[in-house]
């Protein structure tokens, strides 16, 4: 539980078989009409985020959660996140392992750590791990992910999975031919979040030397390499307005991705990025993130969208909150806890002193709280992927 945990009135549980519903507001009535009837356009995107009116919110998480069970079925996918290092060559504003952070210790895991760590996923059924760091390009890191995904592809082989677990890369903008390496060495999806899909905002969260064209080229080039690729963006950033966020949503459509990972904006106190009171409250940004994925959900139907540990930072059952607002991925924390507290990206990071196998239990009761169940021993693909394949 962290000090910023807080209550929300308008996530109370729908009502039970035999017990009244009361009666919806005729704006919500009609909101829910209008969400029947086909896709949304840029208005009712527009209107999803900024309503906080609870008939009309109960209305969007109930569409969003219909879609999903129509377009993905009802299990939930994990991913084991193993953040093998905190080194990293950028300097982005809001990131607590940002390169100019020198309160940070460094750390980087062997090899043989990260291919343990992804065995443990494995037997526990998990289907698929991410490999996460912090960003570098040279030689030697590109080699040791080389290494890395070939080595786990073999090591994680077992009867339900014999192919080994599928591997996400979430480890920033690269050439061509790297991604190449690792796409030919077993990986098989990368997640590059745009972190904002406006130029300008983009401009003000980086330092010059990283640009916004940069970033789409990259996640064309994933695409073009035939890798799932998935990308997302930071919500309630200083600066950030409702018709960014619908233009976000929109940016998704027009990349065709097959995955989004998103979740709100949480200061780190040794970043350069301005904390509270420049940001919205904890419970406007989470409201405000549980909206946007109900609204990629009903714009994209049939990606995968995570669940973000960055939720739960905001609230206790924050994660599955976002499963009821329509995401049906979750990446359980499985990096090795005597490291996990150098990889704080932002303040509040739950979980920290828990391991492996006390987040698995835990996970599970929450999955199946919001009556939802993990898909086991399954790669667990974006059907999205799926379907522009099979067109
Ligand atoms: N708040 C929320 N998310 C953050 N990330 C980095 N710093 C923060 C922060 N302060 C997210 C970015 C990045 C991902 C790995 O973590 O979106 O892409």
């Amino acid at each position: 539980m962290t000090t910023q945990a807080v209550k929300i009135e308008w996530m109370k549980a729908p009502a039970r078989p035999g017990q009244a519903a009361r009666p919806k507001s005729a704006v919500a009535q009609e909101l829910a009409e209008i969400l029947a009837s086909g896709i949304p356009d840029r208005a009712t995107l527009r209107r999803i985020l900024a309503t906080t009116d609870a008939d009309e919110l109960e209305v969007i998480r109930s569409a969003a959660e219909q879609t999903l069970l129509q377009h993905c079925g009802d299990t939930v996918r994990l991913r084991g996140l193993i953040e093998f290092s905190n080194r990293c060559v950028l300097d982005c504003y809001y990131c607590g392992i940002r390169r100019s952070n020198k309160a940070v210790e460094r750390y980087a895991l062997e090899l043989d750590e990260i291919v343990e760590t992804a065995q443990w996923c494995g037997q526990k059924g998990y289907g698929s791990i991410v490999l996460q760091s912090g960003e570098r390009r040279d030689a030697k890191f590109t080699k040791l992910v080389t290494d890395a995904i070939r080595a786990i592809k073999t090591e994680t082989r077992t009867p339900e999975l014999p192919d080994g677990v599928g591997i996400t890369l979430c480890l920033g903008e690269q050439s061509a031919e790297t991604y190449r390496e690792w796409y030919d060495a077993g990986a098989h999806r990368y997640l590059l979040r745009m972190e904002s899909s406006s130029p300008s905002l983009f401009a003000a969260l980086h330092p010059p030397e990283q640009s916004h064209a940069a970033r789409v080229a990259c996640l064309r080039s994933l695409k073009e390499l035939g890798y799932q690729v998935g990308t997302g963006v930071m919500i309630g950033l200083p600066g950030q307005t409702l018709d960014d966020l619908v233009d976000d949503v929109l940016f998704f459509q027009e990349l065709g991705v097959d995955m989004i990972g998103m979740g709100p904006y949480i200061p780190h106190e040794q970043a350069v990025l301005p904390g509270n009171p420049a940001v919205l409250d904890a419970d406007t940004r989470l409201q405000l993130a549980l909206k946007m994925i109900a609204a990629t959900r009903l714009l994209l139907r049939d990606v995968n969208i995570a669940a973000t540990t960055a939720l739960q930072a905001l609230s206790e059952t924050g994660r599955e909150q976002g499963l009821r607002f329509g995401a049906n991925v979750i990446m359980p924390q499985v990096t090795p806890p005597r490291v996990r507290r150098m990889y704080t990206l932002y303040d509040g990071k739950p979980c920290l002193d828990d391991n492996a196998e006390q987040c698995a239990t835990c996970l599970e009761g929450r999955i199946n709280s919001v009556g939802r169940r993990i898909l086991k021993n399954n790669w667990g693909d974006s059907a999205h992927f799926l379907n522009r394949n099979m067109a």
